[in-house]
């Protein structure tokens, strides 16, 4: 549903990307990105407690909870089945993509080419991840894309940070960026909560689209 996707996806500038180890310390991570102007939160299926903390991370007033790193039709029926409100792809095979289309929840499919865009819209999105945006070719390579792809919207994710942000912000084909940036690992391991909050705070202060 592609204005379910564009509301939410329209919250913020920035969607942070989730390594989540346990329900409590996500909790209190999601909650200092939501009071930080983070709402939309993706927590990635990486690691074993990813579904546990997705589901306590539901009971944040102001989130949006969203899963990432959706590889598989399993993945994709237990994210929906914990309450995800999104679901988020590195790449999209032919089963995931048909996995998708019976699925209540949207999915935002990564892609790093045109033919693999083109493969996408063919299915209908409109609206995709572009993976993993640095290493793939950047702002400069996404930007190459928006006048023979005119039609279609990214959420370039990858090696990106608080300074290279603004650059695909500035794109005509870009709705928001994701990263990781504002949940560093030392900071999880310090407990440091009130850094978290001012890391979300900085990226949400950054243009929008
Ligand atoms: C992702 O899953 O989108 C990436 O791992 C996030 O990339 P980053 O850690 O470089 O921000």
């Amino acid at each position: 549903d592609i204005d379910r996707l564009d509301a939410i996806v329209a919250m913020a500038p920035v969607i942070p990307v989730l390594l989540f180890d346990d329900p409590e310390s996500a909790v209190e991570i999601g909650r200092a990105l939501v009071r930080g102007g983070l709402p939309v939160l993706e927590i990635t299926l990486r690691t074993p407690a990813a579904l546990d903390c997705l589901t306590a991370c539901k009971a944040i007033e102001g989130a949006v909870v969203g899963a990432g790193t959706v590889l598989d039709i399993d993945q994709l029926t237990a994210a929906v089945a914990c309450g995800a409100e999104f679901l988020v792809s590195p790449g999209a095979s032919p089963k995931l993509i048909h996995a998708a289309e019976g699925s209540p929840v949207p999915l935002l499919p990564g892609v790093a080419t045109a033919g693999e865009a083109m493969t996408l819209a063919e299915h209908g999105y409109r609206r995709m991840k572009f993976f993993p945006a640095e290493p793939a070719g950047g702002a400069e390579y996404l930007k190459a894309l928006s006048s023979p792809l005119p039609h279609l919207r990214f959420c370039p994710t990858g090696g990106i940070t608080l300074e290279k942000a603004p650059k695909y912000l500035a794109l005509p084909n870009v709705m928001c960026v994701g990263g990781s940036w504002v949940v560093p690992a030392d900071a999880v391991k310090a407990r440091d909560w009130a850094r978290i909050e001012t890391l979300a705070r900085e990226a949400a202060a950054l243009a929008r689209p």
